[in-house]
């Protein structure tokens, strides 16, 4: 153990986030059990392993974790990470509970994906003051451990809405490190942002101003992020947008340095994707998902695939009620056409994500008991995570349902052009921040609207063959431009650059 957490310090460069690579579960007579997360922000930094022999912090997430924290004194076991070093903080399970559930995913996700529903939210409330507190002692956790561990000038990366506060709290530690922070979410629009008690904006965009360098997934949250600035912080922030394209620079008397703001648009692995698409395992699914789907009149049905965490923003209710629109208002599809509907269960520890869960299943229900027939299922819902039959999915979709509200990339609708057998066509919120990549060759929706979501699904299922494999040819290109390893290579050139 020691050998290892010596091994861990003098790290030249770090990544810190909530969610690690890895998470634990303790199974029958206390073996622990490890499997790998879900979520755009795992898929993008796994793959920075091989190349960097970067430090990756993370927090234990649940009690499995804490074992494994008890057993390793935190380092983990390469053997479970796939050889990346992994350094998991044991922060006290109320204090987590409060800045994960009650602070980041109640409040900072709510606000970034403005999923708020008046007149009940938001409440600040006495409650939220303790929550706050708990999020300024796990982001502080954060910065204590960092401190610790990196090498005099190393480069730390510094992950999502979780740890807001850490660039700041780091600055003030060590000075002499760089620091970038990533969002992998989109950032609230200033009017938005401005319904948080005005001591909390001040903090969050003063915690990230701690960075040198602020980087976002699309140049469109990195401007609502400066919008924000401007709003919370007034005369004492500057904002400064050179022509560049990238370049933004924002520069404020409370860090007497300058902070950039870059865009990385994260993109699809799509060597990684094609390879693990044709391995055994996923024919097996692919088999099961064919004999479930069925065929009508001698011909294959077509399908509408969706795969999410089951989570507000991705909008799932009402990606739903346009396919049961469809079917109502278009009965030719009837029998021809079944909606792969995959849908994780997530952060179920929040009572809102469990009613909603159940609200997927009882929709899903109600439109087989409505329409379906003895040969035809007209939803097959799945909840069991497993990547495996995502990715048989994939290869069948003919039309793939990407309809968040609002999301800071969405891979899932880089991930199907990549994968698919026989050309896909997409069905793209213009909520995702795949929109400003990928829009010119998806069929484009409103999210909110139910109607226009089943008359695009209408339109994607009727595209010819050509046009549809020739779009799907773009989108996979467009998709793959910018591929997790490079991603993560240029965040890090920059920082080291600026
Ligand atoms: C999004 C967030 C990530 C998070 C993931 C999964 O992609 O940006 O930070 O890890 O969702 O959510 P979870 O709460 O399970 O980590």
């Amino acid at each position: 153990v020691s050998e290892r957490s010596a091994a861990q310090s003098g790290a030249e460069v770090l990544v810190a986030s909530n969610r690690g690579p890895v998470s634990y579960a303790v199974g029958e007579g206390g073996a622990l059990t490890a499997k790998r997360g879900g979520g755009g922000l795992v898929s993008g930094l796994s793959a920075i392993g091989p190349d960097t022999d970067a430090l990756w912090v993370c927090a234990a997430l649940g009690e499995g974790d804490r074992e494994a924290v008890r057993r390793t004194g935190g380092a983990l076991d390469p053997a479970d990470t796939g050889g990346q070093r992994v350094r998991m903080l044991d922060i006290p399970a109320e204090v987590y509970a409060d800045a994960y559930n009650g602070i980041a995913n109640s409040v900072l996700w709510f606000v970034h994906h403005m999923l708020y529903q008046t007149p009940l939210e938001p409440v600040f409330d006495t409650e939220f003051r303790a929550q706050w507190a708990s999020y300024e002692a796990y982001n502080t956790a954060f910065a204590d451990a960092l401190a610790e561990t990196a090498a005099p000038g190393a480069a730390v990366l510094v992950q999502d809405y979780h740890l807001a506060l850490v660039p700041g709290l780091l600055r003030e530690r060590r000075p002499d490190l760089r620091i970038a922070h990533f969002s992998h979410t989109p950032w609230a629009p200033a009017d938005y942002f401005a319904m948080l008690p005005d001591d909390i904006q001040r903090k969050l965009v003063t915690g990230i101003l701690g960075a040198d360098r602020a980087n976002f997934l699309t140049r469109h949250w990195a401007r609502a992020f400066m919008d924000c600035c401007q709003w919370a912080l007034g005369p004492e922030c500057e904002a400064h947008r050179p022509r560049e394209k990238d370049a933004y620079l924002v520069s404020t008397w409370l860090t007497p340095r300058k902070t950039r703001i870059g865009v990385h648009g994260l993109g699809a692995d799509g060597e990684f994707l094609r390879e693990r698409a044709h391995r055994p395992d996923v024919g097996e699914r692919l088999t099961a998902l064919r004999e479930q789907i069925g065929r009508t009149g001698g011909t294959d049905r077509k399908t509408i695939v969706r795969v999410d965490r089951t989570e507000l923003s991705k909008n799932i209710v009402r990606g739903l009620l346009a396919y049961r629109r469809l079917l109502a208002d278009r009965p030719e599809w009837r029998e021809r056409v079944v909606h792969l509907a995959f849908a994780y269960p997530s952060r179920q520890d929040l009572a809102v994500y469990r009613e909603y869960t159940a609200q997927v299943g009882r929709l899903a229900e109600e439109i087989n008991a409505e329409y379906g027939t003895a040969g035809w299922q007209p939803v097959v819902l799945h909840v069991k995570d497993d990547f495996a039959r995502s990715l048989a999915a994939y290869r069948l979709a003919d039309v793939a349902l990407v309809n968040p509200i609002r999301d800071g990339m969405n891979l899932v609708a880089k991930e199907v052009p990549v994968v698919s057998d026989r050309g896909c066509a997409l069905v793209l919120s213009r909520g995702a921040g795949a929109y400003w990549e990928l829009g010119e060759d998806a069929i484009v929706v409103n999210p909110y609207d139910i109607n226009a979501t089943a008359e695009a699904l209408h339109t994607a299922l009727s595209m010819d063959d050509t046009e549809r494999s020739e779009r799907t040819a773009r989108l996979a290109a467009a998709a793959t431009a910018l591929p997790p390893a490079q991603w993560f290579l240029d965040q890090l050139r920059a920082l080291k650059e600026d």
